[in-house]
This record gives C-alpha cells, sequence and structure tokens, in this order.
C-alpha cells in the first residue's frame, strides 16, 4: 500500500497514528501524486469577495448576502481564518454558525469556497503544544497571537490541521453552496520564511537520507571536507542556523528544498484527505506570485488551479525609492503584470482565480492611497488580461477590529458603499459578460523569462555582490520583455520549450542537467536563448562546475568566461556593434568577459576601459537553427530594454498593435476567438494604432486605425 492510498484510506487512521508519535513527520523523497481531479470547464463563472462571518454579527449575514446579490457577487470565501470558532477546544468542533451562514448565503445563490484554517491555530493550541511554533533564522521561536507562525515539519501540528481540515469536509462535503477548497492561506508569507527548529532539523536529516541514499554521496555532492564537517551520521547534519561562519552552500540550498517539501507536504496531506472526502468541489490554495520561499510548481502540482493575491497599491506604497514617492502606476503594473504571468505559468498557462484583489486603500500598519477612479476596474482586467478566470475582491467590509483594520474592503468601516464599490460592481457585471469562453481562453505568450527558484535560493546563499538580488535582475528583464507585447510565459527551463520563439535567463546561477538538454534542444531547433550574466557556475549541489564557464552550457552559447567581474566603484563602459550599435552604456554591478570560441559567434558588443578593454561583452552564436546570446555586462533600464526589444523583434516576434508606454496589450485565444486586451495604465488619455478591424465587445463599437483610450481605461478587442 503506498502512501497515498494510506493517507486515503485512512485519513483518520493518519490522524490517530500521528498522535501516537509526537516528533518530525519524515518527508519520503516523492509523494504519490494526487492528481486534479475537477476540469476547469465545469467551474461556474466566479466574482465574488472574501467575506469574514466570523467577524461579523450575525443579525448582519442576511443583508449582507442579499446586498451581496444585488452587486452581482456569485461566491464568497470564508472560514480560512476560524479555527477558534469552529474547535473552541481540542477535539469539540462546531460548524453550526458556519452551516447557518452557507445556508443563508446559499439562499441568496452565492457560492461558497471553504478555506481551512491552518495559517492561524487558537491560543489553546499554542499553549497546550508550544513546540508547534516556527523557530526563526535566528534560533528565536516566534510567538503565536498572529499567524503563519507555525513549524511546517512538527507532527502534532499536522496532526491538528489535518483534524479540523476533515472534520469540515466530512460535514460539509455534501452542503449545497460548497463548491470548493482553499487549503491554508498563503504558505510563503510569513514573517520567516522558513523553519530551523529541531523538527525540522530531523525533519532535514530523513529528507537527506531518502535524497541522498549514502553519507558519501552527501559529502561528496557538498565538498564537507571543507573545513573538515564530514559527517559521518546523518544525525549530526545541522540546519543553516548562524555559525561561525556562512553555511556550506549545498547544505543551506538543500535546507531552503527541504523547507519547500515541507510545506508542499503539509499542504498535500489535507489535499488527499479532501480529494477523498470532497471529490466534487475543486480545491486550490492562495499566494502572491513571485515570491520563491516555496517551489510554487511544486506546490500547485496537484491542485486544481492556482489561486493568486493581488494588491498593486500595497506593491506600489513598497516600490517607492528612497525619497518616498511610489513608483509610477505603469511600472507597478509591470510588476503586478509579472506576478499574474507567474502563477498562470506554475499551472503551465491554466486559467487561474484571483482568490483576493484589492478594492480600495491597502496596507498595515501603513497603507496606499485610494485608488484613481477607473484603477480597481483596471488592474480587474489586467488580471483576466494574463489569463484570470474570477476576482475576489478583498474583502466585503473593512475589518472594525484587529491587525487589518486599513486593508479597505468593499463596504467601509460603517458598513456603507467604500468609493469603488460601484465600480467594482460595473466590473463584475462586464466580465460576466465576457462569458465561460473569453474567461478560460488560452494566454498568447512568444516570449519566456526562466524563473527558477533554485538559482534564487543558491544565489540569495552566495551574491557575489551585495546588490545581486535574483528576483529583481528577472523583473528588470520581465520588464523589457513585457514592452514588446509579445506575451511573456514564467517557466523554469524544464519543460519542453519549442512553442516559443525567444527564451530569456537572466542570472541563471545554477543549471541543472535537464535544464540544459532542453534549452540546447530549444537553440537547436530554431530558438533565440539570451542569457545574462553568471550562467551555469552552479551544479545541482551548488558546486562551481569544474569546466571553464558558463559550465553545461559552452557548446550552446559558443564561448568560454575569461573572468567574471563584480563592479563596485570603478566604471566599466560598453560598447555595442553589429544590430546593436547604438549608444555606449555602462555595466552597472557585474561584467561577464567573454572569449568566443567558435566561428560563428558574432560579437555585438566589447568591454571599454579597465582590464578588459576590447574583450567581448555581448556575443550571439549560430547553433543548429537557433541562436544563443550572451549579455555579458549587466544593463538596466532603457539600456537592457533597448538591447533585448532589438533581439526580440529581429528573431522573428511581430505583434500587429503598436502601443506607446504605458499601455499594455495581451491576446487570449480559443480555436474560435482571440481576445485581444488594451489596458492603458497611465492617468492620461492614450491613442494606439490597431491593423485591420475589431469590434470593442464591452461597449460594442467598432474599431480600426487609431483608437483612443481613457485614462486607466480598458478595451477589449475581438476580430470584426
Ligand atoms: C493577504 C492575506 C489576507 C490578508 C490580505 C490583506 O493576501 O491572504 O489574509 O492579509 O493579504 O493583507
Ligand atoms: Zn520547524
Amino acid at each position: 500500500m503506498n502512501r497515498r492510498d494510506f493517507i486515503v484510506s485512512g485519513s483518520a487512521t493518519l490522524a490517530t497514528l500521528l498522535a501516537s508519535h509526537d516528533s518530525a513527520v519524515f518527508l519520503e523523497a516523492q509523494q504519490e501524486s494526487v492528481s486534479p481531479k475537477n476540469a476547469l470547464s465545469n467551474l461556474p463563472l466566479l466574482f465574488g469577495t472574501d467575506y469574514y462571518p466570523d467577524q461579523t454579527p450575525e443579525n448582519l449575514w442576511e443583508q449582507d448576502a442579499a446586498a451581496m446579490a444585488e452587486a452581482g457577487i456569485t461566491n464568497v470565501r470564508i472560514a480560512e481564518f476560524a479555527w477558534a470558532l469552529m474547535e473552541p477546544q481540542e477535539g469539540s468542533f462546531d460548524f453550526k454558525w458556519l452551516e447557518r451562514v452557507v445556508g443563508i448565503l446559499h439562499a441568496h445563490q452565492i457560492a461558497v469556497i471553504l478555506g481551512t484554517p491552518s495559517a492561524a491555530p487558537p491560543p489553546w493550541l499554542t499553549q497546550k503544544y508550544p513546540e508547534v511554533l516556527m523557530v526563526n533564522d535566528h534560533g528565536a521561536t516566534l510567538s503565536p497571537g498572529t499567524r503563519r507562525f507555525t513549524c511546517p515539519t512538527n507532527a502534532t501540528y499536522r496532526r491538528l490541521s489535518l483534524a479540523i481540515a476533515t472534520a469540515m469536509a466530512h460535514t460539509f462535503a455534501a452542503t449545497p453552496g460548497v463548491i470548493g477548497w482553499q487549503i491554508d492561506n498563503e504558505f510563503t508569507l510569513g514573517e520567516s520564511a522558513r523553519c530551523y527548529c529541531r523538527f525540522c532539523r530531523e525533519g532535514f536529516q530523513h529528507w537527506l537520507r531518502a535524497k541522498y541514499q549514502s553519507l558519501d554521496a552527501l559529502n561528496q555532492a557538498w565538498g564537507t571536507v571543507f573545513w573538515s564537517n564530514t559527517y559521518t551520521d546523518f544525525s549530526q547534519i545541522p540546519v543553516p542556523l548562524p555559525s561561525g561562519a556562512p553555511p556550506n552552500p549545498g547544505m543551506a540550498l538543500d535546507y531552503d528544498r527541504y523547507q519547500s517539501a515541507a510545506n508542499v507536504s503539509f499542504l498535500e496531506e489535507q489535499l488527499a484527505m479532501l480529494r477523498q472526502l470532497c471529490p466534487a468541489h475543486f480545491i486550490t490554495t492562495n499566494n502572491v506570485g513571485l515570491v520563491d520561499t516555496i517551489d510554487m510548481r511544486e506546490l500547485y502540482r496537484d491542485l486544481d488551479f492556482a489561486s493568486s493575491d493581488n494588491y498593486p497599491g500595497f506593491f506600489a506604497i513598497h516600490s517607492g525609492s528612497e525619497s518616498g514617492a511610489s513608483a509610477p502606476p505603469e511600472v507597478i503594473a509591470m510588476t503586478v503584470a509579472y506576478s499574474h504571468d507567474f502563477m498562470r505559468s506554475v499551472k503551465d498557462g491554466q486559467p487561474f482565480l484571483i482568490m483576493e484583489e484589492q478594492s480600495g486603500k491597502a496596507g498595515q500598519p501603513i497603507f496606499s492611497p485610494q485608488p484613481e477612479p477607473g484603477q480597481l476596474r483596471l488592474w480587474s482586467y489586467q488580471a483576466v488580461a494574463h489569463g484570470a478566470m474570477g476576482i475576489n475582491y478583498f474583502r466585503w467590509d473593512t475589518a472594525n477590529f484587529g491587525a487589518e483594520e486599513y486593508w479597505h474592503g468593499m463596504l467601509r468601516h460603517d458598513r456603507s458603499h467604500s468609493p469603488g464599490f460601484d465600480e467594482m460592481q460595473r466590473t463584475i457585471r462586464e466580465l460576466k459578460s465576457l462569458g465561460h469562453d473569453a474567461l478560460h481562453a488560452g494566454y498568447e505568450a512568444d516570449l519566456a523569462l526562466c524563473f527558477d527558484p533554485n538559482s534564487s535560493w543558491a544565489l540569495a546563499i552566495q551574491p557575489g555582490h551585495p546588490k545581486l538580488k535574483y528576483f529583481s535582475e528577472t523583473l528588470s528583464w520581465y520588464g523589457a520583455m513585457g514592452a514588446s507585447h509579445a506575451g511573456v510565459d514564467v517557466v523554469d527551463a524544464t519543460p519542453d520549450l519549442s512553442r516559443y520563439k525567444v527564451v530569456c535567463a537572466p542570472a541563471m546561477y545554477l543549471v541543472a542537467q535537464k535544464q540544459a538538454d532542453r534549452i540546447r534542444a530549444f537553440v537547436q531547433g530554431g530558438g533565440t536563448f539570451i542569457a545574462g550574466f553568471r550562467l551555469g557556475v552552479k551544479d545541482e549541489h551548488s558546486r562551481i562546475v569544474e569546466t571553464p564557464l558558463p559550465g553545461l552550457l559552452r557548446d550552446v552559447m559558443g564561448v568560454e568566461l575569461i573572468d567574471y567581474q563584480p563592479i563596485y566603484s570603478e566604471k566599466q563602459g560598453v560598447k555595442f556593434a553589429g544590430s546593436l550599435a547604438g549608444a555606449d552604456a555602462e555595466c552597472k554591478i557585474w561584467a561577464d568577459i567573454l572569449d568566443p570560441k567558435d566561428k560563428d559567434v558574432e560579437v555585438l558588443a566589447t568591454y571599454t576601459g579597465g582590464q578588459y578593454a576590447g574583450k567581448a561583452a555581448i556575443t550571439s552564436h549560430r547553433f543548429g537553427k537557433g541562436k544563443a546570446i550572451y549579455l555579458g555586462p549587466h544593463l538596466e533600464g532603457a539600456e537592457l530594454a533597448r538591447v533585448l526589444l532589438t533581439l526580440i523583434a529581429s528573431s522573428g516576434v511581430a505583434r500587429s498593435i503598436q502601443a506607446p508606454p504605458g499601455i499594455e496589450v495581451t491576446s487570449r485565444r480559443t480555436n474560435q476567438q482571440t481576445w485581444t486586451y488594451l489596458l492603458n495604465h497611465t492617468a492620461k488619455e492614450q491613442s494606439v494604432n490597431v491593423d485591420g478591424r475589431y469590434t470593442d465587445v464591452l461597449d460594442h463599437s467598432a474599431i480600426s486605425g487609431s483608437i483612443r483610450i481613457e485614462p486607466y481605461g480598458v478595451r477589449v478587442l475581438v476580430r470584426a
């Protein structure tokens, strides 16, 4: 009997079994997958709100449900933070209140997504079982009293989390109105992204035993002979807590992988139980896109679809420069677009749900301004334009108490309509009118951006330059690629890449054999691969490759590195040539110095000044039917955009709609129809030129030639 069948056949047994030994849960190497069950095509339209009846007097539930129905709301998400009410003391469950509110909502044709409450266990639990508390990367035990303060490995916490979720599933499996589940809440968003407690240490050692099978293999992989750390027993292996010096990179990287796997298996336990007890319900979990503390592709592997939380205003106030001024809306729009493309890509392009969409001023303890009129509608369309199939506005009312009093909802603190209420109501109506096909259409992307948590983790452990951050490097490349309006998927270079014209890989520090093979096949097949500096330095164990750089991709890139240079004060200039001819540029924080090794290599830029003056900086190598381009210098902003857009255009990527900066263009397609979204992220009217004749499905107007889009305006075009 394998683990899944064991879990499915005896989830209750599991609960008791786990009770019998209070220690770490040991993760088997690769759990049996519990494959997605519920086809997206059967999903109802999902345009709703996040509702907190657990925080709302019962005598308001009826009026809330009536008001939601009148606003066109189709569903709510509830109960993800209601553990204390559902289990006031260990083992005694009270779902009566929840059954009543589900009944009221159902009477108003409002469907219910139930949240399992493991993100915030009640005080009785942490008082009785303090060992469930997380230990942060300084060895400090987190205090209870908020949320996301628990250890993903601890058996007691997993047993009690599974027990309440199982009790909920038994109660609501056949309840009219309940359509699906959200497991836990934002796995990635605690103050401490990882736990370093004794249970995690035991779990890690067990996970390593399953991964490496022998101590020799582990000692070899990590190079533990360095500083005499050769392990003679797995129980000697520590977790990367503060020590006398920086950690062994192989150990630290494996620990990030272990913590990701621990969270994934935590989710999978609840998932297996829900699949068994609620086969008709869809199952997902919500996260903010663009975080790497968990391998999202692993986390969402067996879920029906991905769910994302989207707060552009929050990005704005946290993306500001030292001066505190927030970044302009079109820059925020690009970051948000990246997070949507990221979340769409974790399930290979499947439509995703916005489980939480900003609906007013957002933030705690500092909060963003009220979005400008039109922005809430625009942000909702942006999500749909990038592949979302539905939107839940966070939250119905605005809390009058608790840590999130300033995360403003659809209703104000006095429960009157918030400034954006009418706009959200209009948006819900319009988006519903797009219809199921449009909302479930595939996303058109000619480009792919590589985002691999392994490179992010390995680079965070050894950045080489204090300003070298994997995420921001991928964000600036995404920004440049996005300006091509050619659509960008986010991949980790392990799947087949042949559907793309151009694949970009900034700071791809760690290259696994499988990734190198996929990239080689892609270029040989005619694709254009554009890599940034620090390419292929590390192998899967975060050892530095023993060959000249870029290691496994030397043949594809047609160059070897003479040297790699972090740049601090001294200047390193770049002179462009050939198809990249243009104004000279200056490297920011890094320069890879290239040595062409093949006659099919064209040098598109050289370094000026310094010890490497005259050396190749950017090269293009004809390889098979395709080409591989190495960007050795660290470029940013307009210089990076000019280089990438020139290379993308010369790779046969063209769009029939030319749009000025601040306008976003995306397309979604079925075999029958293509919907093109034009989004104006700026506060001023803009004009866009379109080839051919279209109809705007929102106002049914005929569209051709130059069209105007009002500030924060939206157009959804279909070919006439
Ligand atoms: C997140 C969480 C919600 C709430 C909102 C607003 O996305 O999932 O519970 O905290 O943000 O903060
Ligand atoms: Zn732990």
